[in-house]
């Protein structure tokens, strides 16, 4: 088992990393909680033993599920079972599971101590690390949300082979992102070691930049072209795979702004390959609306804002602002 701290002075914890860590529950809840309640979903085929009395509940599939409604209704059943402040939350699941009952956990009696089990690669290598919780509105997504710390994380890789195979190989798509921020060969490592090394990078930049006033958002890296084409909304792509074709696209930007060579571009198509990951959007994308939501993104603050490679800081890339539409939509042509 690995040991990966996340140094937050009081909100420090650490996360557990390994085959059967999901044991080790009882063993990290937060001192002086006397009952538990793990938010769930019925789909998840992973069970927990909080230590302690306990109840679970369960909230809905995907992102519907992630509501403001889902989050009065999850307060309603833990005031109605009679949680207390110095209780805890578990969260048992995905990137859904540990954005909804964390953000409950922020709000239930103004604060609450929440533990999280990431039971997808998603969410142990990016979701569940670094205390981002929050919901959707209609008008976006993650519109409505906190910053609010777990007091641990148990990142238990058994659980990885409970998921549906494209599942599994879409969460690779995040994993890549990490190849280009510090991670180097992380495919020649066993999937424990890579797993543990992407909770380190993310857990050194969260600690660095916990409420993303700057470098945090370099873990952004790849999304920009993967959150249009999911805003889009009508192409069958998971979010890794968006991730994935976003990485090569933003490698592309990048070399077209003369920050990168063509062998670094070839490195990341490489990485993505290596992971049977797409390369290129899919067929019949309307690159006019990409453009148009690319200017529509939560990060776009001034003009069109891009995670991109070639920096000449120690994190290899950094946020760059004010990408030229040509070089946007010439890039575009290289990812078709
Ligand atoms: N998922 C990006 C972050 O945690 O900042």
């Amino acid at each position: 088992m690995r040991t990966v701290p996340v140094e937050l002075a009081e909100r420090s914890y650490d996360v557990l990393v390994g085959a059967g860590a999901r044991h080790e529950l009882a063993a990290v809840l937060p001192e002086g909680a006397r009952r538990a309640v793990v938010v769930t979903q019925a789909n998840i085929p992973v069970e927990v033993d909080p230590g302690v009395e306990h109840t679970v509940l369960t909230i809905g599939d995907g992102e519907p599920a992630k509501t403001l409604d889902t989050i009065g209704d999850l307060c309603s059943a833990f005031s109605r079972w009679g949680l207390t402040r110095n209780d805890v939350i578990v969260a048992l699941g995905g990137g859904v599971v540990t954005d909804v009952a964390g953000f409950a956990a922020a709000s239930y009696h103004r604060g609450t101590r929440f533990v999280s089990v990431p039971t997808t690669l998603l969410g142990q290598i990016d979701a569940a690390i670094g205390g981002k919780t929050g919901v959707n509105l209609p008008e976006g997504k993650n519109l409505v949300g906190a910053f609010w710390q777990p007091s641990a994380v148990l990142c238990d890789t058994e659980t990885l082979q409970t998921l549906p195979p494209r599942e599994l190989r879409a969460g690779m798509g995040e994993l890549a992102k990490y190849h280009f921020l510090g991670g180097g060969r992380l495919d020649e490592l066993p999937i424990d070691e890579r797993v543990a090394r992407c909770v380190e990078i993310k857990a050194d930049v969260v600690v660095s930049d916990e409420r993303e006033g700057g470098r945090r958002a370099i873990l952004n890296y790849g999304h920009t072209l993967a959150h249009a084409l999911e805003t889009a909304g009508r192409y069958d792509l998971r979010h890794g795979e968006a991730v994935a074709v976003g990485l090569v696209y933003a490698a592309e930007v990048s070399a077209r702004l003369g920050r990168i060579d063509a062998e670094r571009v070839a490195e990341h198509r490489r990485v993505v390959q290596a992971y049977d990951l797409p390369t290129t959007v899919p067929a019949g994308t309307d690159l006019d609306e990409v453009v148009r939501l690319f200017g529509r993104d939560k990060k776009a603050i001034d003009g069109v804002t891009f995670v991109l490679d070639g920096a000449d800081t120690a994190d290899g890339v950094e946020v760059v602002t004010g990408v030229p539409e040509d070089v946007l939509r010439e890039a575009l042509d290289s990812v078709l």
